[in-house]
């Protein structure tokens, strides 16, 4: 088929795509000229494509969303629509045809070489492609992102298929290269490969003539996680006590009033300096409370209604049955695991493999924020280096951001503020712009932008927002932003002095690692074969640890209680391990002195004996 074909069927596996949109509503028509200078466009297509085939293939891409993840098998080569999944191996288009980089001595035109001016950084960086302009692949203009900016936060967006996750790929190898630990949330496992060397085919080869890459098969240390072991990888819990109440809440869809009992629950375990490890504990306190042995507790608390202790009672019931207990409990994982390189030098690629757990999207995307969070907590200041200590890309993150409390984006907002002076950053990942609140929009620095559609009057809005989050530009933006073929996006970083670079639309180069998922059986093997498995597989025995737990607190009881009968008026001196910072501690002395405690403290995994502080996020310090 050519490019004169137009029948939407067709359209879609012309092999390069015709990136132009000089047909988008609006724009086009008025302005030729700048249509045609300001594309977007790889080589072959402003060449060869009648403009009406450009617009009609676009719009054809749009119509044929698929409906589904391209899970597996990629598009073909850059299909105008990044939806088209052909198979993986998909014949390959004209070679000659499709690798047309100008001749290499051409000077760029006077705009691309501002644009190009700006990605020039002295230090150690990243390569993310080649300019386009003026619908032409110009290698001799690279993009590239300074390393030591990559604490500045960015977003990768586009709409599904165009690209976005091997953006994600191409950085995390690199970054990891370059000796920079990188975690990643592989939501549908199609980054599981990033650990193998990637398999050249023409599509490849094409890119990397046209883009200037030396495309060579590499594969980057990788270690996989797996949310509470369920999928391949190292099993990776959180404890009730250090997860919080503001992300239980966020997972157990609680609102804002129960939000807040929720936290006050918490609080009260807290200054208890009971650690609640599972759910199951988190129950008894609760169950506690709404008991009438702890009706006084309860009231002692303040601003806590039975009857929203009830719902908060009935939730965690019904979030148990649904299987979600396995997430929470011992060993807790400890987010330092992230930040390991190799004796060779390369950062360590963390792939938390999410496919096991895709449909419980509010559950996974919250567990990500609270590694976020945990590592936030601690790791020490350290300003601005030279190059990150860990990026941390964070897929699919409209999940997070849909129906947040306030407090919870408010905790997002800051933690996502301060950790960068930690030496970590972020990386959001998801299909517009505007999936993310603005105040966290405003911090993300680097910005990927791949292609987006303009169908209906909703996406076409959602276009012209992204455009106002663009700074100023040469290009026509809304036209190359719909316009734009798969595996390529509109960039601008931060440039070694910390100001914005110019907007460069950009071809990307191709990652180095298997693109696609691993063979699983490699990858059990792998995870099998770490180091960190046998730290974490195994849950702990609870039911040893609570009766190890019980008789050592009944004992406490015998010898306070003695205690007490030997004394007269006299203050106990305490220990910090018998008992908490006790400010009130009568009343504490008669909780514990409850048969209710004492069940209670069964099922209550440790008893720290001192307040449990909160951190921003209201997650709670690990005691190491
Ligand atoms: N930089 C690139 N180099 C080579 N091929 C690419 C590149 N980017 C995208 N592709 C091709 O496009 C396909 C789709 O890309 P990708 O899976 O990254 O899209 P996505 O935006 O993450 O999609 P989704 O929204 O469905 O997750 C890939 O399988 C690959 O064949
Ligand atoms: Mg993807």
């Amino acid at each position: 088929m050519n490019d004169g074909e137009t029948s939407p069927e067709t359209t879609g596996t012309s092999p390069e795509t015709p990136a132009t949109a000089p047909e988008t509503p609006a724009t086009a028509a008025e302005t030729p000229a700048t249509a045609s200078r300001a594309t977007g466009t790889p080589p072959r297509a402003t060449e060869a494509s009648p403009r009406a085939t450009e617009a009609s293939s676009r719009a054809t891409g749009a119509s044929r969303e698929p409906p589904g993840p391209a899970d597996t098998p990629p598009p073909p080569p850059q299909a105008p629509a990044p939806s088209t999944a052909p198979p993986p191996e998909a014949p390959a288009p004209p070679p000659e045809a499709s690798v047309a980089p100008p001749a290499p001595e051409t000077p760029l035109p006077p705009p691309a070489q501002r644009i190009a001016a700006g990605y020039a950084p002295t230090g150690p960086a990243l390569d993310l492609g080649a300019l386009l302009w003026d619908g032409r692949c110009l290698p001799e203009a690279q993009v590239r992102v300074p390393l030591a900016m990559l604490n500045r936060h960015g977003l990768v967006a586009g709409a599904t298929g165009t690209g976005k996750t091997k953006t994600l790929q191409l950085i995390a190898e690199q970054l990891s290269a370059q000796g920079v630990p990188v975690f990643l949330a592989d939501v549908k496992g199609d980054l599981s490969g990033i650990s193998e060397p990637g398999a050249v085919n023409d599509r490849i080869r094409s890119r990397a003539a046209e883009v200037r890459q030396h495309w060579t098969p590499n594969g980057s240390p990788a270690e996989f996680y797996a949310l509470g072991g369920q999928g391949h990888g190292v099993p990776l819990r959180a404890t009730v006590t250090s997860f919080g109440p503001l992300l239980l809440s966020k997972v157990l869809e609680l609102n804002q009033t129960q939000e807040q009992s929720l936290a006050l629950i918490f609080h009260y375990a807290d200054a208890k300096g009971l650690e609640l490890i599972d759910l199951k504990d988190l129950r008894a306190v609760v169950a506690f409370l709404t008991s009438d042995e702890g009706r006084g507790e309860l009231r002692g608390i303040g601003g806590l209604s039975a009857a929203t202790a009830g719902v908060i009672l009935r939730s965690l019931t019904a979030f148990e049955a649904q299987g979600m207990a396995d997430f929470f409990g011992e060993p807790e994982f400890d987010t330092g695991e992230f930040l390991r390189t190799t004796g060779d030098g390369r950062g360590v690629v963390s792939v938390l493999e999410l496919p096991a757990v895709q449909d419980r999207p509010r559950l996974f995307s919250t567990f990500l924020m609270w590694l976020l969070a945990d590592l936030f907590h601690d790791l020490p200041e350290v300003g601005d280096l030279d190059r990150p200590k860990l990026v941390f890309f964070f897929d699919e993150a409209h999940l997070l951001f849909d129906d947040a409390s306030k407090a919870f984006l408010e905790s997002i907002t800051q933690t996502v503020r301060l950790i960068r002076s930690k030496g970590v950053g972020v990386f959001f990942v998801t299909q517009t712009p505007k999936d993310v609140p603005g105040d966290v929009l405003g911090q993300l620095g680097n910005r990927i932008q791949h292609a987006l559609r303009a169908f209906t009057p909703d996406d076409q809005k959602a276009l012209k927002a992204t455009v106002r989050t663009f700074p100023d530009s040469a290009y026509d933006l809304e036209e190359v932003l719909t316009g734009l073929g798969i595996g390529e996006a509109v960039v601008t970083v931060l440039g070694e002095t910390g100001a914005p670079t110019p907007v460069a639309a950009t071809r990307l180069r191709a990652p180095e690692s298997l693109m696609g998922p691993a063979d699983e059986a490699a990858l059990d093997h792998a995870v099998r074969g770490s180091a960190l498995y046998e730290r974490y597989a195994q849950p702990v025995d609870r039911e040893t640890a609570y009766e190890k737990l019980t008789a050592g607190q009944e004992e406490r009881e015998r010898e306070r209680a003695a205690a007490r009968a030997t004394r007269t008026g006299q203050t106990q001196p305490r220990s910090g391990a018998e008992s908490g910072p006790g400010p009130e501690p009568s009343m504490l002395e008669q909780v514990v002195a409850s048969g209710v405690f004492r069940s209670l403290a069964r099922s209550v995994g440790t008893q720290l004996g001192r307040e449990i502080t909160r951190s921003l996020f209201g997650t709670a310090r690990r005691r190491r």
